[in-house]
C-alpha cells in the first residue's frame, strides 16, 4: 500500500512573512495562481497572519479583495488562513461578536480552512472561532502551539489534541513556529496523537535550526497527513523547507505526494526573480536564509533573536545581546512557560530586555505583561509563582474566567467609529483589527483629500 502525504504550500503567507516581512503584493501572486492551483497541493496558505496588516499598512491593498481575487482563480485547491483565536490577527482579545463576524466573513469571502491557534494553548480562546467557522461551513483546524519545557510533555500535547477534537476541530496541526520540534519528538508526538484521535494531522515547522527536513521525514513515517513547505524561492532558514526537495525525497521513499513536479518547477521559476527583486531592494536580508542552531540551544524562535538584536542595536546596546538572550528563558519560566509565539514572543523578549537594561528584574514592566499576569490573555501553562506575581501586579486579583467573557459586544462601536469610510462589514472588520492602518487605507480609498502617506518602515518579525 502506498503511503500518502499531502502538502500545504506556504509561499503566499508564512514563506513570504518569514523572509520578506510579508511585502508580497497581490499583483506579485496572481500570474502564478492558476499554476499553483494545478500543482496538487492540499491547500495554499494565503491569508491571515501578518498578511492583513501588511496589505493595509504597506501595500495600500484591501486584504479582503486579495482573498476574493485569489479565490476566483483557485478551483481545485483549498485556501487556508491563520488566525490567532480570540486575538484574530491582532494582539488583544476581541469580544465574541467581532470574532464571530470576522470568521464568518473570512469563510464567506473564500477561505476553506481556518487554522486557529492560541498563544497559551488555552482552548477557551479557540471556542468562538471554532463555532463560527463550522457554522459558516468552513473547515476548522485547531493548532497546538508547540514549545518545550518540563510541563510541555508529549502526554500534555496528546491531551490538548483530544480536548481540541472534543471542541469540534475538523483537523489538528502541530504548529512549531520556532523550529524546535526534533525528529524524535515529532515521531512520538504524531504517533501518539494519531493513536488517540481519528482526525487528520498536519505538521508545521520552520527550517531555522536546520533539522526541519529530518523532522518532516519522521512525522511522515509516523503517519502525519499533511506537512507545510514553501516553494524553494522562499524556503529554508526562517521559512519552511523547500517544497520540491521534500517532495522528491518523500516520493523516493514510497510516499504518494500528489504533487506535479513540472508545475512546482514552473512556480519556482516564477518566484525566483520576485525573490531577487526583494533581495536587491534590501527587503530580503540574506541572514534569514542562515541556519541558526542557537534556536535549539536557547529554545527561542529565530525571528525573536533578530528582533532582539535589532532593538538592542538601535539603542546602542548590542553588547548586551548575550545577556538578554540568557534572560529570555528565565522570564519565560517566571511567566509559567508560555509558548514563544506572537504576541507572547514579543512580550517575553521586551521584558527580558528591560530586566537587563534596567539592571533590576521587573523594575520596569510593560502593560501587556501586567495584563498577562492578571489572566487577561488566558491561563498560563504553569501557575505563576506568588513572588513574581506580587512583583508585577502587587495584590491585584487574577481573573480565572475566559477573558472574552469580560468583554461586551464591540461591533456597534466599531461601525459607528468608521462609518464615514466603511462601505461594507469587511471594511468595519479591517478597522476592528487594525484601526489606524484601516482608517488610513479606507480614507485614501474614499476621500481624494485624505493625505496620509503609506508606511514604509520595517516592522518587527511576527512569529507564527
Ligand atoms: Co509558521
Amino acid at each position: 500500500m502506498t503511503k500518502q502525504i499531502r502538502f500545504m504550500e506556504t509561499v503566499l503567507r508564512d514563506g513570504q512573512q518569514s523572509q520578506i516581512a510579508t511585502r508580497m503584493s497581490t499583483e506579485n501572486m496572481l500570474p502564478i495562481i492558476k499554476t499553483m492551483d494545478e500543482a496538487g497541493f492540499h491547500s495554499l496558505e494565503m491569508w491571515g497572519g501578518a498578511t492583513f496588516d501588511s496589505c493595509l499598512r504597506f501595500l495600500n491593498e484591501d486584504p479582503w479583495e486579495r482573498l476574493r481575487r485569489i479565490r476566483k482563480e483557485v478551483k481545485n485547491t483549498k485556501l487556508q488562513m491563520l488566525l490567532r483565536g480570540q486575538n484574530l490577527l491582532g494582539y488583544k482579545n476581541y469580544a465574541d461578536d467581532v470574532v464571530r463576524e470576522f470568521v464568518m466573513k473570512s469563510v464567506e469571502n473564500g477561505i476553506d480552512i481556518v487554522r486557529v491557534f492560541d498563544a497559551l494553548n488555552d482552548t477557551r480562546n479557540l471556542k468562538t472561532a471554532i463555532e463560527a467557522c463550522k457554522e459558516a461551513g468552513g473547515h476548522c483546524q485547531t493548532a497546538i502551539s508547540y514549545t518545550t519545557s518540563d510541563f510541555h510533555t508529549v502526554d500534555y500535547f496528546v491531551g490538548l489534541a483530544k480536548e481540541m477534537a472534543e471542541l469540534g476541530a475538523d483537523s489538528i496541526c502541530i504548529k512549531d513556529m520556532a523550529g524546535v520540534l526534533t525528529p524524535a519528538t515529532g515521531f512520538e508526538l504524531v504517533s501518539r496523537i494519531k493513536d488517540s484521535i481519528a482526525l487528520p494531522l498536519e505538521v508545521h515547522t520552520h527550517a531555522t535550526s536546520g533539522i526541519s527536513e529530518m523532522t518532516y521525514l519522521k512525522v511522515a513515517e509516523a503517519g502525519a497527513d499533511i506537512i507545510d513547505t514553501a516553494i524553494s524561492s522562499f524556503s529554508g532558514g526562517t521559512s519552511q523547507p523547500a517544497t520540491e526537495s521534500v517532495a522528491i525525497a518523500l516520493s523516493g521513499l514510497g510516499f504518494d505526494t500528489g504533487l506535479k513536479m513540472d508545475k512546482l518547477e514552473e512556480i519556482a521559476n516564477y518566484f525566483n526573480p520576485i525573490r531577487d527583486h526583494f533581495r536587491n531592494e534590501g527587503v530580503l536580508n540574506p541572514k534569514v536564509k542562515d541556519t541558526e542552531p542557537k534556536t535549539l540551544i536557547y529554545q527561542v524562535p529565530g525571528g525573536m533573536l533578530s528582533n532582539l538584536l535589532s532593538q538592542l542595536t538601535e539603542q546602542g546596546n548590542a553588547d548586551k545581546y548575550d545577556e538578554v538572550l540568557a534572560e529570555v528563558p528565565k522570564v519565560r519560566a517566571d511567566l509559567g512557560f508560555p509558548p514563544l509565539v506572537t504576541p507572547l514572543s514579543q512580550m517575553v523578549g521586551t521584558q527580558a530586555l528591560m530586566n537587563i537594561l534596567a539592571g533590576e528584574r521587573y523594575k520596569m514592566v510593560p502593560n501587556e505583561i501586567k495584563d498577562y499576569v492578571r489572566g487577561l490573555y488566558g491561563k498560563p501553562p504553569v501557575a505563576i509563582k506568588a513572588a513574581i506575581k506580587e512583583k508585577i501586579i502587587g495584590d491585584e486579583t487574577v481573573i480565572t474566567q475566559r477573558p472574552a467573557d469580560l468583554l461586551a459586544p464591540q461591533l456597534p462601536a466599531f461601525e459607528a467609529e468608521i462609518k464615514q469610510y466603511a462601505k461594507s462589514t469587511e471594511d468595519v472588520l479591517s478597522y476592528a483589527v487594525f484601526p489606524q492602518q484601516a482608517k488610513d487605507f479606507l480614507g485614501r480609498r474614499e476621500d481624494p483629500f485624505y493625505d496620509v502617506p503609506l508606511q514604509t518602515v520595517n516592522v518587527k518579525i511576527e512569529i507564527q
